[in-house]
């Protein structure tokens, strides 16, 4: 299997659909080869990889989620750190309905299958279906002694420490009717509340949020500090249970209030009726307060009150024939769609952010909701939700949004027929909102097809991206000042001491002339003011890789920098060839894109870069400051000096990298297709096209023994 490569936001809701099918297995079976066979097939990392995917797929298609999501199982992969518990009696799934009508058909075949006649009455319970993970607690003569998740069902892990510091859980069982062997099973969840609290302090912190309550608590649960655990106000309700040395009850209702007077917190919403009508009536009433009860739910569970009647029923696959879970609607709500703002991430790319007539959606005050993208709001392209496809968003619609569990609230249509009078389509800017520098969509080169994101092209004075520029030009493979890390980087830049990394070089001069000077700032010195500055002194002498690689260019990492410094040799040539790139019909840019290893979108990206006259004022600031030196000198006076060679074909000498690097070194130019401008061909065995081209052409050709010969190796 091959993991797409399509971003979430650009999958169309078919793609979407097969992707799921397909890490569904794959995920199942790598929990599977885990948890039941004690056979890793993925390693963690790959893992964590497809599962994050899964979810994010499934927060952009709710819908879409299968039953056997492998998000079902406990909220994050299978690690190393905890120890496996086989559950006594493994833990189940449950089946779903979605409508009045499923619900129906479930009582009906429950009768048939019982062989009870229709008319006659069966009781069943209805609690809310907690939206946490599920939790196996196993008592040993009344005390605590161990916590499992439900992991695949029939294995999970040992969590106990970690249940421990839960108020919910017990660590005695209060009373004398104690049976020797306890299992109570139940939901451990975060509260809205606590939730965030959680997340502002997360925020205050620097440190990445969380998603939604279920996440947190399944992250929480799985911490292998519990310290960290016991820092979540985690909260558990009882419902269900695995082995029991004797039965306290003979109903489904008579457990879980027995477990009540045990100690444990059971759901207030809990009720008993014996037909479709009230059970249906009874998933209304919690609907509604669904809003007002401080904690996740996504359904209504029913479940066969008598537990005899349980056991006849028994089950199918893995889940019982006795329960059913009622699912809850994705929650919509109609409002205004009042304006469109761009905001420019991190990276320079400019996401629409949809404001709008706050509004309650799920309990929840929604007055901002995603946009995903340009196309996304002229309603084309696969990103667009399929509803909505053919219809563009424009401020002032009215607009129909859905929040399904905790996902960020997304707009599901827009109501056409009540777009005011004159209302224009919404132009996608094309400068950053951040800087004014140029805004561009990529070309996949792959697919041909535009990247679904404009991005800023301002890299180096944009301020949305300034800090991450920064840091990343004082980084060790950059600039690499000593003493000067992201953490001054961060600092400065807030402080307004430096905006672009021109700026760095400045701060001697500006400090001479400053009335508030390095050394007086808080954590300096005179001391580490002068270090820092000499530092920065001693970094005035680059060379141009390293300088190439610093500018933050997209596409162009260590790698493209080198080739780029050795193609071009020394800053004042690289400079003078890259402003002249243009739109890529020059043909400085076509030479430039058959230099071996430098694509189409690394050419684009440095035209795109060195076009925006606010980096070429950077550039030109710096430059004054700085020292390039030209490239590792590579030999002239050998027979390819100076000479672009190509090759093609098996190479059995050496390998096609150390041909390159070969090649180099005696000062030839390597690039990766032939033309007029190149002077000689090696080609080995199976060479096709690009020896006819260079028989075409009339260009010098040779076999890897002539090479040798040639080089006089
Ligand atoms: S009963 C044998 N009751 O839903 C059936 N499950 O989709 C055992 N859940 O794994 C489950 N609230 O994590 C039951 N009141 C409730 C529930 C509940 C939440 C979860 C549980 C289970 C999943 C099944």
């Amino acid at each position: 299997m091959t993991l797409s490569q399509t971003p979430v936001d650009d999958l169309a809701e078919g793609e979407a659909r097969a992707e799921l099918k397909m890490l569904a297995e794959k995920l199942n079976a790598a929990s599977k080869a885990y948890y039941g066979d004690d056979a890793p097939t993925l390693s963690d990392a790959e893992y964590d990889t497809l599962w994050q995917r899964n979810l994010a797929i499934e927060a952009r298609f709710p819908a879409l989620k299968r039953d056997d999501s492998p998000s079902n199982l406990i909220g994050s992969a299978p690690q190393e750190k905890f120890e496996k518990i086989t559950h006594a009696v493994p833990m189940l799934s449950l089946d779903n309905a979605f409508n009045d009508e499923d619900v129906a058909d479930f009582v009906a075949r429950i009768k048939r299958f019982l062989k009870i006649p229709e008319a006659e009455k069966v009781a069943f319970t209805a609690e809310p279906k907690i939206d946490g993970l599920s939790l196996s607690l196993r008592y040993e003569n009344g005390t605590l002694v161990s916590a499992a998740t439900r992991g695949d069902g029939a294995v999970g892990e040992n969590v106990t420490l970690n249940a421990r510091t839960i108020k919910d859980i017990p660590e005695i069982l209060v009373g004398n009717d104690i049976p020797e062997i306890v299992e109570v099973r139940g939901e451990v969840y975060l509260g809205h509340k606590d939730f965030a609290e959680l997340n502002a302090r997360m925020e205050v912190e620097g440190k990445p949020t969380y998603v939604n309550p279920r996440n947190t608590a399944a992250g929480s649960l799985r911490q292998l500090d519990s310290k960290i655990t016991a820092s979540r106000p985690l909260k558990f309700f009882a419902y269900a249970w695995g082995e029991m040395s004797t039965m306290p009850s003979n109903s489904q209702m008579g457990m879980v209030e027995i477990f009540g007077r045990w100690g444990f917190q059971i759901n207030p919403l809990m009720g008993l009726f014996d037909n479709v009508a009230d059970l249906v009536a009874h998933y209304r009433k919690i609907e509604e307060q669904r809003a007002d009860l401080g904690y996740d739910i996504d359904g209504v569970v029913y479940k066969v009150d008598d537990l005899v009647l349980q056991h006849r029923l028994g089950f199918v696959s893995r889940s019982p024939r006795w329960a059913i879970a009622h699912k809850f609607p994705a929650e919509t709500a109609i409002t205004k769609l009042l304006d469109i703002d761009i905001q420019v991430g991190r990276t320079g790319a400019l996401s629409p952010v949809a404001r709008l007539e706050p509004i309650t959606v799920g309990g929840v005050v929604v007055s901002n909701a995603t946009l995903h993208n340009e196309d996304y709001i002229k309603g084309i392209g696969s990103s667009g939700e399929p509803i909505r496809e053919g219809r563009d968003l424009r401020p002032n619609d009215t607009v129909t949004i859905y929040r399904a569990g905790d996902v960020i609230p997304k707009i599901l249509d827009v109501d056409i027929s009540k777009r005011p009078a004159g209302s224009q389509p919404f132009e996608f800017p094309t400068k950053c909102p951040a800087c004014g520098s140029h805004a561009v969509r990529e070309i996949n080169v792959k697919t041909g097809r535009e990247d679904s994101s404009r991005r800023c092209t301002g890299g180096l004075i944009c301020p949305a991206q300034a800090v991450e520029k920064l840091k990343h030009f004082v980084a060790r493979n950059a600039f690499d000042i000593d003493g000067f890390g992201e953490k001054q980087a961060e600092t400065f830049y807030n402080d307004g001491l430096i905006k672009t990394p021109a700026d760095i070089f400045l701060m001697r001069a500006r400090d001479e002339q400053s009335l508030k000077k390095l050394k007086d700032r808080e954590g300096m010195g005179t001391l580490s003011a002068k270090n820092l500055l000499d530092a920065i002194d001693a970094r005035r002498t680059i060379d141009l890789q390293r300088f190439i690689f610093a500018l933050g260019i997209r596409h162009v990492g260590e790698g493209n920098a080198k080739i780029l410094a050795r193609t071009y040799q020394n800053v004042d040539t690289f400079i003078n060839a890259m402003t002249q790139l243009g739109g890529g019909n020059s043909e400085v840019f076509a030479e430039l894109v058959n230099v071996d290893g430098i694509g189409e979108t690394a050419a684009h990206a440095l035209a795109e870069f060195f076009s925006e006259p606010h980096n070429m004022n950077v550039v030109n600031v710096l430059l004054d400051e700085i020292e390039v030196q030209p490239a590792e000198q590579v030999a002239n006076d050998t027979p390819v000096a100076g000479k672009t060679v190509v090759f093609t074909g098996a190479l059995e000498r050496m390998t096609r990298d150390e041909a390159k690097a070969m090649a180099e070194r005696l000062g030839a130019k390597v690039a990766g297709s032939v033309s007029k401008k190149t002077d000689l061909l090696v080609a080995g065995p199976g060479a096709g096209s690009k020896l006819k081209k260079a028989k075409d052409l009339g260009v010098e050709t040779t076999d890897e023994d002539g090479w040798f010969d040639l080089i006089g190796e």
